[in-house]
């Protein structure tokens, strides 16, 4: 019996090795490893995909995020909202700046930020941004987010690392991609992520020809011109070789998104009946991508259920367990409101293997074996 993995790169990759390899090859025979005409390519195609007029290839999903902030005018101070059900970076790069993570209860449907939380937060003081994430490949509610952002004058940054392609239904107009909704929008390229590079990569994308400039400026030493630096930047940028080798996966993020999805229908179909909680899809499962498949058992079973399919041979893994409201690094730095629902969350929750080169004979085994664990043999 062979264990089956949360995530199998080899796997993905396989059939894409010729082609990965004559990129690699192309790429150094080029000379060109910065800022050349692989990045401006991808983001040129990314920004096609997701109808967005700017799109920035970054260093990495944490640093899409701290320019993205950075553009909106966050600094010392500066309250900003946002979820500590999430991984470090959301608030990481809010307190590295100075600024406050306002931190927020969530939906537990969706296991993203609650509106009604938030408008808590921002009746307790103003707020510079709001910071929502894209959790597990699903929406956060965006209407109402939107709604308060604009009532509040307070702009809306999406951390959507893992959540491309995903949408969110507006009624009346086709599904809008995720990050183009807010101010600005924010992807990791982390190699585990939907549409991984082969190291680190991200992605800053905004409607606002302003933001744009702003980001394309702070991700090359702050310059606008040769010899002129009109701001603090740093080096922010995505290698020319990442983004060549993602511009040979990206015309298969679809496919890969669409098997995420069939892997969770069949976990939907195969657990209906077990006393434990499913993934909920209040937008509709076609406008979530599964980044991860999350179920939701009693605190207690959690490691029990774990150590039950580690002896099946079945990976499994706890995002997050620890409420970035407890991480040491954001003692004394942040403002924690009610969260009740995220330590719930923290305690419950189990991601099973929802990759998209799992065999269905593998998620076979994972629901046969999640169900031996509620009913016995
Ligand atoms: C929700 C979220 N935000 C931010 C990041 C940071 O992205 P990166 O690892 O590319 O810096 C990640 C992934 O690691 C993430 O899952």
């Amino acid at each position: 019996m062979s264990r089956i993995s949360l995530v199998d790169l080899p796997a993905l990759h396989q059939p894409l090795e010729a082609e990965l390899t004559a990129t690699f090859q192309r790429v150094l025979r080029s000379g060109r490893f910065v800022l050349g005409p692989e990045v401006l390519a991808l983001e040129a195609e990314l920004a096609a995909d997701l109808g967005v007029a700017h799109a920035i290839g970054v260093s990495s999903g944490t640093d899409a995020l701290t320019l993205a902030l950075e553009a909106v005018g966050v600094g010392p101070g500066d309250r900003v909202i946002t979820s500590a059900f999430s991984f470090y970076s959301t608030a990481g790069v809010i307190a590295r700046l100075g600024a406050v993570p306002v931190f927020a209860d969530l939906d537990p449907a969706t296991y993203n930020l609650d509106p009604k939380e938030v408008q808590v937060a921002l009746q307790k003081g103003p707020a510079r941004a709001i910071l929502p994430v894209h959790l597990f490949g699903q929406a956060a509610d965006l209407g109402p987010l939107l709604a308060l952002g604009q009532a509040h004058q307070v702009p809306i940054i999406e951390d959507a690392a893992q959540a491309l392609y995903a949408t969110y239904p507006i009624p009346g107009r086709a599904a809008q991609p995720l990050g183009t909704l807010g101010a600005l929008g924010c992807f990791s390229f982390f190699p585990t992520k939907n549409l991984g590079a082969l190291g680190d990569g991200g992605l800053v994308v905004t409607n606002d020809p302003a933001y744009a400039a702003t980001v394309r400026s702070l991700r090359t030493y702050g310059a606008t011109h040769k010899h002129r630096h009109e701001r603090l930047g740093a080096n922010f940028r995505l290698d020319e070789m990442q983004a060549a080798l993602l511009r040979v996966k990206r015309p298969h993020l679809d496919r890969w998104n669409q098997a995420r999805r069939q892997h969770a229908l069949a976990y939907q179909e195969g657990l209906a009946d077990l006393p434990l909680g499913l993934p909920q899809t209040p937008w509709g499962p076609e406008h979530h991508v599964f980044h991860q498949y999350v179920i939701r058992v009693e605190a207690d079973q959690r490691d029990q259920l774990r150590a039950h399919l580690a002896e099946a041979e079945i990976d499994t893994e706890v995002y997050y367990p620890v409420p970035l409201s407890e991480q040491p690094c954001f003692q004394g730095r942040a403002e924690v409101g009610e969260l009740r629902q995220t330590y719930r969350a923290a305690a419950e929750t189990l991601a099973l293997p929802v990759h998209p080169t799992l065999g269905e004979a593998e998620r076979s085994r994972v629901i046969a074996a999640v169900r031996r664990f509620f009913l016995g043999a």
